[in-house]
This record gives C-alpha cells, sequence and structure tokens, in this order.
C-alpha cells in the first residue's frame, strides 16, 4: 500500500511486515524517514519531527547544502555537499557534474512498472515514482518503488530522463539508495569460484565503503549480486535483516558505506567503474531493478520471502510451479566423446528408469571435439552424429525422452567457421592480441546484427529437430569492453549494452518458443542471479555435484533463491570435481532438494545402480511438488557443523521433507536431536521412516535423535500432518 500524506510531505510505502517511509523536507529534499519494521500511520509526526529537525534542513535555507552530508537520502547526488558515494553523476556538456535534486513531483498507479529491455518483477503490487529535478541541469532523475501487500520485497529502480536538447554523460546510474539506521550491521557477500559458488561470508561493516562488485561482464561466480545487512550477530531465526538483490546480470556494484553520522548507506546498480552512457536530449535511461527485503525474523524468513518473490513475480509462470522434466545430460558420460549409437545406448538405459528428457550437452555442432574449436558454428556435426540431429530427436521419441539442447550462444572460437567469416564480431579491438578462456572469445552481443544472427541459427536448430529444452552455457568472464562498432565516446556503454543484447536474445527465443524450457549455465552457476532467473526458470548451481560440496553450494544459495531454482543432478563417483566417494542414496538426496536429474553414464550402472535409481526418481515425484512450492527451512549450517540439514515445508502445513547429511563423523559421538521447523504446532506429524508421530510443537522444540551415520551418509524423512 503506498499513501501520500499531503500534510506532512510524507509517503508511506507498506509491505506484508514492513513500512519504507519517505519525506518532502523544508528544501525540497527527498529523505528516509524508516526503512524496517510496520509501523502506524500515528507514528508518523513523531518521526517528521525527529529524523527531519536532527539531520536536516529544516529551513528553507540552500546555504545549509552541507548537511546533506547527513541526511538520509533517497538519491545521492555528486558535488554539492554529500559527502557519501552518489548514486547517479552526471556530467553535463560543459563538463560540470555537480547537480541537486530536489522534489519535484509524484505518481501512484496500480501494478508494477515497466524497465525497457530488462528483466523485472511481471505483475500486481502498487508504484510510486518520485520525479526529482536538477536545479542546475535540464535533468529529471524519477525513483521508482513498487511495493506489494502480501510480499516484504519492495521493488526500486532509477529512470533518468535528458529534458533538455544538448547531450549529457552519465558517469553512475545505480538502482536504488536505501539508507539505514545506526547499528552494528554484518554484511553478506555470496562469494565463490568455479564448482564453489555462493559461499556465504559475513563481515561488520565498519566506517567508510565496503564495495562488492562483479567486472566480469557477469554477475558471476565470484560475487553475486546481492547483500545483506543484518543487525547484530547473523541468526536463522531471529533478529532484522536487510537484503539488496539486483535483478541484473552484467558486471554490478553494492555498496555499503557507514558514515560517522551512523548511517549506513546503501547502493548498488550497474558498475560504474568504466561505465559511461550518453544520454541525448529528449532520452530516458533506465537502471536495472533491485528487490529490497526486510525481515525481522532472521535470515530464514528473509530466503522465504524472496523465494516466495522471485518465484511468483520474476520467473516465467509458464514453468515456474509445473513439474520439471527429469534430466539425463551427457556431459559427464562422454564430454566430447559421443556419436549416435552411444546416444543411443544412453536413450535405451534411461527410458525404463523414468528420466524423461534427453540433454545433449557440449560437442554435437560443427569442428568441436574438444574446448578449442566449433563455437558459434551452431550446424550439427553429421560426421558424429549420423543422420543429425533429427535422427537423436526420433530416437529419443522412440524412447519416450524428449530432446534438450546445449548452447553456447555468446561465444566464438576462433577456430570456427563464424570467427573466419566474421573477426569483427568478436568482443575486442580488431588488430589487438583478444583475452583468451578456455580457448574461447565472447562475441559482441552489444551488436544487434551479431544477436539477430545467433536468434536466427538457434530457433533453425530448436525448430528443425524438436527441441522441447535448451541449456544455455556461458563459459568465460567478458573482458575487453570494447566492440568495433560503437563510437569512441560511446564505449563505456560496452557492459551494459552487451548484457542488454544476452536480454535481448533471451527474451526472444522465450517469445517465438512459448514452450520452450530453457535452463541456465555458466560455468556452473556462474551467473545464477534474479535476472537470469527472468528467462531461466532453473539455473545449473554447479559443476560441482559432490554431496559434500554441494550441500554447501546449495545451502548458499538457498539465501536468496528458491531450491527450485537450483538446478541438481546425482553424478558418478568418484567425482570428476573432487574425486570423492559418496553413497549414491547421499547424491540423490542432496539432488532432491532442488530440480532433480543425473550426470553420468547410465549404460555402466549395475542392476542394483539401475534398481536404486528407479526408486529415486519415484521418491523424487512424490516431493517434487514441495520442492517447487513449499517453503525452505535451514536446520544444520554445514559450514560450521559436522551435519547438514533443511527440509521444506508445504504452504498449507500438512507435508514436509527433511534431508540430512553426516559430513565429519567422530567417535562416540553424542545423541544428537535435531529440531525442526516451520510445522504447525498444533498439528500432530508422523515421520514415514519412522513411524514416530508427534505434534508439530514437540517437533520443533524438543526435536527428533539424528540417526547414526559415517561419513557422507544421510537421510532422507516424509513428515505427513496426520489427519
Ligand atoms: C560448462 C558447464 C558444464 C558443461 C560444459 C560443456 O562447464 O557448466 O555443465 O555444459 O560447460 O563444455
Amino acid at each position: 500500500m503506498i499513501l501520500y500524506d499531503k500534510q506532512n510531505r510524507a509517503f508511506v510505502l507498506g509491505g506484508k511486515n514492513y513500512s519504507y517511509i519517505m519525506h518532502v523536507n523544508d528544501c525540497g529534499f527527498l529523505q528516509n524517514l524508516h526503512y524496517g519494521s510496520k509501523t502506524e500511520i500515528g507514528d508518523l509526526g513523531y518521526l517528521i519531527s525527529h529524523i527531519g529537525s536532527k539531520y536536516a534542513p529544516v529551513k528553507s535555507d540552500l546555504n545549509m547544502d552541507c548537511l546533506f552530508d547527513v541526511m538520509p537520502s533517497e538519491c545521492g547526488s555528486y558535488g554539492r555537499g554529500d559527502f557519501r558515494e552518489p548514486t547517479v553523476v552526471i556530467e553535463r556538456a560543459d563538463g560540470a557534474s555537480m547537480s541537486r535534486l530536489r522534489y519535484a513531483s509524484h505518481k501512484i498507479t496500480n501494478g508494477v512498472y515497466n524497465i525497457p529491455g530488462l528483466p523485472h518483477a511481471r505483475s500486481g503490487g502498487q508504484t510510486l515514482e518520485i520525479t526529482l529535478k536538477d536545479d542546475f541541469s535540464p535533468v529529471e532523475v524519477v525513483l521508482k518503488y513498487t511495493v506489494w501487500d502480501e510480499y516484504d520485497v519492495l521493488s526500486r529502480a532509477t529512470e533518468i530522463r535528458n529534458a533538455g536538447k544538448e547531450s549529457v554523460k552519465l558517469n553512475k546510474a545505480f538502482s536504488f539508495c536505501a539508507e539505514l539506521p545506526e547499528a552494528d550491521y554484518k554484511m553478506l557477500r555470496l562469494h565463490g569460484s568455479w564448482a564453489m559458488e555462493r559461499m556465504p561470508e559475513w563481515n561488520s561493516v565498519a566506517h567508510g565503503v565496503a564495495r562488492i562488485q562483479s567486472l566480469r561482464g557477469a554477475s558471476s561466480h565470484q560475487m553475486n549480486p546481492l547483500t545483506v545487512l543484518f543487525d547484530g550477530e547473523p541468526s536463522e531465526r531471529t533478529g532484522e535483516c536487510y537484503g539488496f538483490m539486483l535483478v541484473y546480470s552484467g558486471s554490478f556494484a553494492i555498496t555499503a558505506e557507514k558514515t560517522y553520522f551512523g548511517y549506513t548507506r546503501v547502493q548498488g546498480g550497474i558498475n560504474d567503474i568504466g561505465f559511461r552512457w550518453e544520454l541525448g536530449g529528449g532520452e530516458s535511461f533506465y537502471t536495472p531493478q533491485a528487490l529490497l527485503c526486510y525481515s525481522e525474523q532472521g535470515m530464514g524468513e528473509l530466503s522465504r520471502a524472496y523465494s516466495d518473490f522471485l518465484r511468483e513475480r520474476i520467473i516465467d509462470p509458464t514453468f515456474v510451479k509445473k513439474r520439471r522434466p527429469i534430466v539425463i545430460n551427457n556431459w559427464e558420460a562422454t564430454y566430447f566423446d559421443f556419436d549416435t549409437e552411444k546416444l543411443k545406448s544412453i536413450f535405451d538405459a534411461a527410458a525404463p528408469l523414468g528420466i524423461d528428457t534427453f540433454v545433449l550437452d557440449d560437442g554435437w555442432f560443427g569442428k568441436r571435439d574438444g574446448d578449442t574449436s566449433g563455437l558459434g558454428d551452431w550446424f550439427v556435426n553429421e560426421k558424429k552424429l549420423k543422420g543429425g540431429l533429427k535422427a537423436v530427436a526420433e530416437h529419443c521419441g522412440k524412447r519416450g525422452l524428449k530432446l534438450g539442447l546445449w548452447f553456447e550462444p555468446e561465444m566464438i572460437s576462433e577456430d570456427s567457421d563464424l570467427y573466419r567469416a566474421h573477426p569483427d564480431w568478436a568482443v575486442g579491438k580488431l588488430g589487438q592480441e583478444p583475452v583468451r578462456s578456455r580457448n574461447q572469445l565472447a562475441l559482441d552481443f552489444t551488436r544487434k546484427d551479431v544477436v539477430d544472427y545467433i536468434f536466427g541459427v538457434m530457433s533453425d536448430v530448436i525448430k528443425n529437430n524438436g527441441i522441447s529444452y535448451v541449456k544455455w552455457d556461458m563459459n568465460r568472464p567478458v573482458t575487453e569492453f570494447y566492440s568495433n562498432t560503437l563510437s569512441a565516446e560511446r564505449q563505456g556503454e560496452f557492459a551494459h549494452r552487451y548484457i542488454l543484447g544476452v536480454y535481448s536474445l533471451a527474451e526472444r527465443l522465450t517469445a517465438a518458443f512459448p514452450d520452450l524450457f530453457m535452463e541456465g549455465c555458466a560455468g556452473g552457476g556462474g551467473r545464477f542471479d534474479a535476472g537470469m532467473l527472468y528467462y531461466f526458470p532453473q539455473f545449473w548451481t554447479s559443476d560441482d555435484t559432490d554431496a559434500f560440496q554441494r550441500a554447501l553450494i546449495q545451502w548458499g544459495t538457498s539465501v536468496v533463491y528458491p531450491v527450485s531454482a537450483m538446478s541438481c543432478h546425482v553424478s558418478v563417483c568418484p567425482n570428476h570435481q573432487t574425486g570423492r566417494t559418496t553413497p549414491l542414496s547421499t547424491r540423490g538426496n542432496i539432488a532432491s532438494l532442488g530440480a532433480f536429474g543425473y550426470e553420468l553414464d547410465l549404460t555402466k550402472l549395475s542392476d542394483e545402480e539401475k534398481r536404486d535409481i528407479k526408486r529415486q526418481i519415484l521418491d523424487y515425484k512424490r516431493i517434487d511438488a514441495l520442492v517447487l512450492n513449499g517453503d525452505l527451512y535451514r536446520l544444520i549450517d554445514p559450514f560450521g557443523d559436522k551435519w547438514f540439514a533443511e527440509m521444506i515445508v508445504s504452504k498449507d502445513k500438512t507435508e514436509a521433507y527433511v534431508v540430512g547429511e553426516r559430513l565429519r563423523g567422530v567417535p562416540n559421538d553424542i545423541t544428537r536431536r535435531i529440531k525442526l521447523d516451520g510445522l504447525d504446532p498444533d498439528r500432530n506429524y508422523t515421520v514415514e521412516e519412522s513411524g514416530v508421530t508427534a505434534s508439530g510443537k514437540s517437533l520443533m522444540r524438543i526435536g527428533l535423535v539424528l540417526p547414526s551415520l559415517a561419513d557422507y551418509e544421510s537421510f532422507a524423512w516424509h513428515l505427513k500432518a496426520v489427519k
């Protein structure tokens, strides 16, 4: 709900459990009064007199600009007395960049706002647009806020309009600026690397600027585009915290700046390093959207709030709640070494197990027997695949399997027909030694002709071969931010234009093939973000499928992303990434906490393994509705404990699924109880595996005894409410 209190010139925004209140002060500056716990309207006067008089100019005396520095502001401006990092920096034709942004007007409408070319919340809510005008230029900055009564998520974005005739340069254009009141915050980073994505790390927010970012042209394995600020020691069940997530997949930055005055300014958006956007007269620039989330019941509640929001407002509603394909992917089974006969043997083995989709990974196209060639030549390699993809699709069909296909649309190998024909299509300056990574270059997706071409060839393959599933990979960072077609003044637009090109291809494919299911991937989970989830209902979580490492990665990912968005496969042992051996049952249990599938050579399984896999798939089909719709509760943190445990509870609290894994055994261990969560305290539940029946209250307060297990052994419990 959004209210405008005319008398106090205040905007009161409210979601399920939070309020966000702003006020236009006497000098016309838009300042934040409160973000956090839900407040009553009656408290407004108190807030204004308290925060307004103490922290901001009270008279219409603009000589007091320097008080900017202590004002909790909704948009930090540059060069006029606010000495914290600015939210936007606008350089005018005369080279001056100082601006003073003051309230001009506002508008409240029903529904969400659209951001041209960028993924964003799809529907519902109520939107407030506040226009600030610069005193020194014809530039207007429009701050956009959407709130939903049913969520704790608030969406933010900024539009910068050049209402003048002359061009201006945007040297920084962040999406949001939020000011949190004085507290001893801990800040979350989901950092990592290949095969170790989204490792949670908490640090104190000290005075000065803490910055997380990517300069890789993608959101990256190394740093996920979000942070959480927790008031005090982070906890799953209690405490106040704020999440800041970007719906953006390119180079980003998020900063938290604690000032001498105690306030912490958190802001973020497109990475401003190297960014420079020429905004012509009459043009608008739209920033990516940010999703702010507030929880007063710890990290668990914050995760569930984000999860619900992403499932219901960001991810494509066509697929998000639909039963997901159970996939067999051939990557770890064959790598580049396969032919039609080999694939047929995989289909023969897959069909009786209950698998329904075969995904043909890297190597089916061009001259691609290794990772040094072929990218860009999206034409089937008939030498490898006799009869082409048509024959593969036909054999799949005979076995009742659907066919999925791997692409790496943004990439090009120097040893490819495409590169030989269009060397200027690669990112980087023609004639200058390019930066190679995995022996490949990135295609210049700022160019429409390049995106058009890739759309054309991908569409042909999809259309002509009955492809129902695409795995869209991206296996290197983008380095030289340079296009051979952009003018010198516009090279600073490269990184953002690149990701706009990526989104445009995803958008065109989803529009042209509304039934096509797309999974995202980036060398594992290197671009697992809300922007990608808008187009891909699920993302390959990590190339690391080891059941120990995966427990950590999935835990970290679940901090803000829904379990149904995590693509999780059972692979072979010893594990190809870690060399570790874990029981097949544990690999299955861990993978069941996501969108389930297999990534191993089914033709090499023993009869016993085949029986187990058949059972696993049947078991998964009993709980996949929980994975798609349920609430996740993290029970035992594998980063600090000898166990991992999570549970998913159905929304109506009649059903739950608990998975635990023993990580590091010690001899003669104590008897240990696990306290469940999220159940209805007043109902009785039966644990199917043990027959134990107890009240939700007992299961949550007293707990169940953990079984005695060896390292990497696991359990899965199904709980049903007793009628
Ligand atoms: C990346 C992906 C893998 C696989 C390979 C193919 O590493 O994460 O799943 O598709 O590329 O080259």
